[in-house]
């Protein structure tokens, strides 16, 4: 018996076949300078790598990627790096969220079409770890994750500023009269000034920090920043790790467990996490079934209180919080509220890996009985009239004064209408006007981007007042911030209560009691429903729709099904009998 038949392996079907296969199979691949000893039976291993420089956040993923394979050379394996798409936030157009399922879906395809046991996913940007998760789980051959690292602290003129948060703020500062273009030149460079993703808690931050809650990404990996020496050596210690995950085999069905998406949410909640981190793990649920509802994230954060003193919300980034101990420190910290007999990617649960885990700044991650704000401030999910299936929005990101509040609505149908007119010194606001755009969700932009956190109107701005009420069924930037309710649903492009508001309708908002009503009775309601039906699509938006596009639009879900494609939940599997020759 060979070795491959005494392992079982997936890559014993294509490497240890015989005949004209097994020539195809092993013959083009010694055209890298493999000897035949690589195919003796050892664990392939690939490495996915959403490396691109158009994704300034993963460009330096090859680098990781080298360190990757030492660890997998190391343990006894085949290294196999491949290229998956990339999204990367800061460039593409209309928005990256309107690709994150056509990269899930590349992942799934290549990880099932090849001859692979295990791999290592590299990711970074906001998108990627989501999407590279989701096409791991549903193919469910043993994974491991390595995010690339955040940068480091941006320093501008002596002080810190965060990666989005600093753009948000210094153009609404430059808006308001404070700044000159050429200051804002001066900061691109000093908010940027290493590889890595953004060192906010924006998305890649939580994304990171949430594939290390899940169990998905070795104990500590989240927080090590990209330049940090340490990050090397914990990519090569996965790519040891990532052999031994197949030798075990370890698949991604036993880690992504109904505990270990509990354990996400309240790290989500402890660490002030984007609003995006909903959308994401609803989507990812979907892929391995298990069951997991909107309502879920409320009830399972009611006493979880924001630990991480972090920009958007608080002071620090990502470089302090490494310092300070990181996600085990806050795991740790939340005690009884984390599964503790979860399993992770190194085979230990997670209770095990974060026993000793020390906090080395107080200042930056607080306890439970000292938090840095109380339970209740992350993220909340609304339910009312406006959004029958549902709505968020980032309390710790909000004016306090906001949080309940009734006014009169200003709607934009489009984003760019809004946009136009936000300068206007005599657009008609006052510091109560509820500002709605519709047509931002997941079929109606498409690709529900990060527009909801819309600026605050220019004359408001200038008379000091810095919050209002916005309502969309649009997403926000994990750096954004404002009182934001997003991710309306059902969005108006499918007919959400969102398409029915127009301009002067009272909205009331009651973040405690969490509601988000329209109060406009219900024959009104019905009449304009009745309206816009016998309009119809007087754009002909449909028809000219084609390629991804078309696909995605026929077929994405709401945004409390995370925004998937209907037909990609659940899971494909290994197995792909049919040869290619
Ligand atoms: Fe890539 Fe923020 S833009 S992580
Ligand atoms: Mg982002």
């Amino acid at each position: 018996m060979s070795n491959h038949e005494a392992t079982g392996r997936r890559s014993a079907a294509w490497f240890a076949a015989e005949g004209r296969n097994g020539f195809i199979h092993r013959s083009w691949m010694r055209n890298q300078g493999f000897g035949p000893e690589v195919f003796d039976g050892r664990p392939v291993i690939g490495i996915g790598n959403s490396w691109s420089e158009l994704t300034p956040c993963n460009a330096h993923l090859r680098d990781v990627a080298e360190a990757v394979k030492r660890g997998v050379w190391e343990a006894g394996g085949l290294p196999l790096e491949f290229p998956v798409m990339s999204l990367g936030e800061t460039l593409m157009r209309p928005t990256t969220m309107l690709f994150r399922n056509l990269m899930a879906m590349e992942v799934e395809e290549t990880l099932r079409a090849n001859p692979l046991d295990g791999v290592v996913l590299l990711s970074g940007c906001d998108k990627t770890t989501p999407a590279m998760l989701m096409g791991a789980a549903s193919v469910d051959i043993p994974a491991l994750m390595v995010t690339g690292g955040p940068m480091l602290n941006g320093k501008f003129r002596g002080r810190d500023i965060g990666s989005g948060t600093a753009v948000w703020k210094l153009s609404e500062e430059m808006r308001a009269g404070k700044l000159t273009a050429a200051d804002l030149r001066e900061a691109e460079g000093c908010m940027s000034r290493s590889r890595g993703h953004c060192m906010t808690m924006g998305t890649a931050s939580t994304m990171a920090c949430i594939a290390e809650g899940l169990g998905m990404q070795m104990s500590g990996g989240a927080a090590i920043p990209a330049v940090d020496a340490r990050r090397y050596a914990l990519a090569q210690a996965s790519g040891r790790q990532a052999v031994q995950l197949v030798e075990q085999d370890l698949r991604p069905s036993r880690v992504l467990t109904r505990e270990a998406f509990e354990n996400a949410i309240r790290v989500n909640a402890a660490l002030g996490g984007s609003t995006n981190a909903v959308v994401h793990l609803l989507a990812l649920a979907g892929r391995v079934d298990v069951p997991l509802q909107l309502a879920d994230f409320d009830r399972l954060t009611a006493e979880v209180p924001v630990l991480a003193d972090m920009m958007p919300s608080g002071r620090f980034l990502m470089e302090d919080f490494y310092y300070a101990g990181g996600l085990p420190v806050v795991m740790r910290e939340l005690g009884e509220l984390i599964h503790g007999e979860a399993i992770t990617v190194t085979g230990r649960s997670i209770g095990a890996e974060i026993a000793d885990a020390e906090c080395y700044n107080r200042e930056v991650i607080g306890t439970m009985s000292e938090p840095f704000m109380p339970p209740g401030a992350g993220t909340a999910v609304l339910h009312g009239t406006l959004c029958p299936d549902g709505a968020v929005i980032k309390v710790s990101a909000a004016d306090e004064n906001l949080l309940r509040h009734r006014g009169k609505a200003l709607v934009f149908d489009r984003i760019e209408d809004y946009n136009a007119v936000v300068d206007d010194p005599g657009l008609p606001v006052d510091p109560s006007t509820v500002i709605v755009v519709r047509n931002a969700g997941p079929k109606g932009y498409p690709g529900f981007p990060e527009v909801g956190n819309v600026p605050v109107p220019k004359s408001l701005l200038e008379a000091g007042v810095e919050d209002v009420v916005r309502i969309s069924d649009a997403r926000m930037s994990g750096t954004g911030y404002g009182t934001c309710v997003l991710h309306v649903a059902p969005e108006s492009a499918v007919g959400g209560p969102l398409a029915l508001v127009r301009t002067g309708d009272v909205i009331e908002l009651d973040v405690p009691a969490r509601r988000l009503d329209l109060c406009v009775d219900e024959g009104e309601l019905a009449a304009r429903a009745e309206e816009l039906r016998a309009a119809g699509d007087s754009a002909g938006t449909e028809g000219r729709r084609r390629g991804w596009e078309k696909l995605y639009t026929e077929h994405v879900m709401q945004a409390d099904r995370g925004a998937d494609l209907d037909f990609l939940t659940g899971g494909s599997g290994d197995q792909v009998p049919r040869h290619s020759h």
